[in-house]
C-alpha cells in the first residue's frame, strides 16, 4: 500500500496512469554511487516525489530477519513479502518512510544484518517482481524520481528520462566508509572496498543494471568521480527538461 500524506505543489499531476509512468525519472547505478543524495535533491528541484526503491527491499529484509525466516529459505521469504503489510509515506516529498504493520521503521533500515542480508532478499525474482508491481502502483498516480538498480530497464521502461550513475570502485568504497564513519562505524577503506565490490556482484542479475553496459539503452550515463553533487543533480534536471520538453 502506498499512501501520500501530503499534497504537493509544484508537481504536475497527470491524471492518465500512463503519462505519469511517462513523466517520472528513472535513475540507476551501483552502491554508493550517489542515487539517493542526487535523487533526493533533485525531486526538491522538479517538484515531484523521491522514490527510494532500495527502502522497500530493505525493509522486505528487515521483516523477514524479525521474523526468524532464514533470508536463503526461498518458498519462506517469498509467501513472507507476499503478505507484506509494507507501506510508504511521504510527509515530506523527499524523504519517504517505510512502515511495516504501520510502525516506523526507515532508521532499521541501514543496520548491518539488512546490509548483510538484503542482497539475498533482492536476488529472489519472485520478490521483485511483487515489489516492482508496487514501484509501478505509485509511480502510475503520480511521477516520481525514482532510483535503484532495475528502474530504467524493468520497472519505468516507459520514463521519457534515465539516467545511470557511474563512479569508480574506489571512490565508491570512498564515500561508504565517509558515510560509515559517520554512523559511528569504526572499519578500515580495504574493508569497505571489498564490501562493494560483493555488493556490485550480488545486484547483478534480475535486469539489475550496476555497470554502465547494462543500463537502459536510452539512458544517459553519468560519470560522477570528479563531480559534485549539485553538477550531477543539475545534469539529471537537464535530462530530464530535455526529455520532457516535447511532451
Ligand atoms: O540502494 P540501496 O543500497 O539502498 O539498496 C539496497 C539493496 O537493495 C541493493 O544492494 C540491492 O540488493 C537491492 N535493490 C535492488 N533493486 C533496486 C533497489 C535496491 O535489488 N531497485
Amino acid at each position: 500500500m502506498i499512501r501520500r500524506t501530503q499534497r504537493l505543489g509544484g508537481a504536475p499531476i497527470p491524471s492518465d496512469p500512463q503519462d505519469s509512468l511517462a513523466s517520472s525519472i528513472a535513475i540507476d547505478g551501483p552502491t554508493a554511487s550517489g542515487k539517493s543524495v542526487v535523487g533526493r535533491t533533485l525531486a526538491e528541484r522538479l517538484g515531484l516525489w523521491f522514490f527510494d526503491t532500495g527502502m522497500m527491499y530493505r525493509a522486505c529484509t528487515l521483516a523477514v530477519l524479525e521474523a526468524g525466516v532464514d533470508p536463503a529459505d526461498v518458498a519462506a521469504v517469498i509467501a513472507l513479502v507476499r503478505r507484506l503489510d509494507l507501506d510508504l509515506q511521504w510527509q515530506d516529498s523527499a524523504e519517504p518512510r517505510a512502515l511495516l504493520d504501520g510502525r516506523d521503521v526507515t532508521a532499521l533500515l541501514r543496520s548491518p544484518e539488512v546490509e548483510r542480508a538484503v542482497s539475498l532478499v533482492s536476488g529472489i525474482p519472485a520478490v521483485r517482481t511483487e515489489l516492482v508491481r508496487r514501484q509501478r502502483a505509485l509511480a502510475s498516480r503520480t511521477p516520481v524520481v525514482m532510483v535503484g538498480r532495475d528502474i530504467g530497464t524493468r520497472v519505468l521502461t516507459e520514463a521519457r528520462a534515465k539516467v545511470f550513475l557511474d563512479a569508480s570502485l574506489e571512490v565508491r568504497a570512498r564515500r561508504r566508509l565517509g558515510e560509515q564513519r559517520d554512523a559511528g562505524r569504526s572499519t578500515t577503506f580495504e574493508r569497505v572496498m571489498e564490501e562493494t565490490r560483493r555488493r556490485d556482484q550480488a545486484d547483478a542479475t534480475g535486469q539489475r543494471a550496476v555497470r554502465r553496459e547494462q543500463a537502459a539503452p536510452d539512458a544517459l550515463i553519468i560519470d560522477t568521480d570528479m563531480l559534485g553533487i549539485d553538477e550531477v543533480v543539475e545534469a539529471c534536471r537537464e535530462a530530464y527538461r530535455a526529455a520532457n520538453a516535447a511532451a
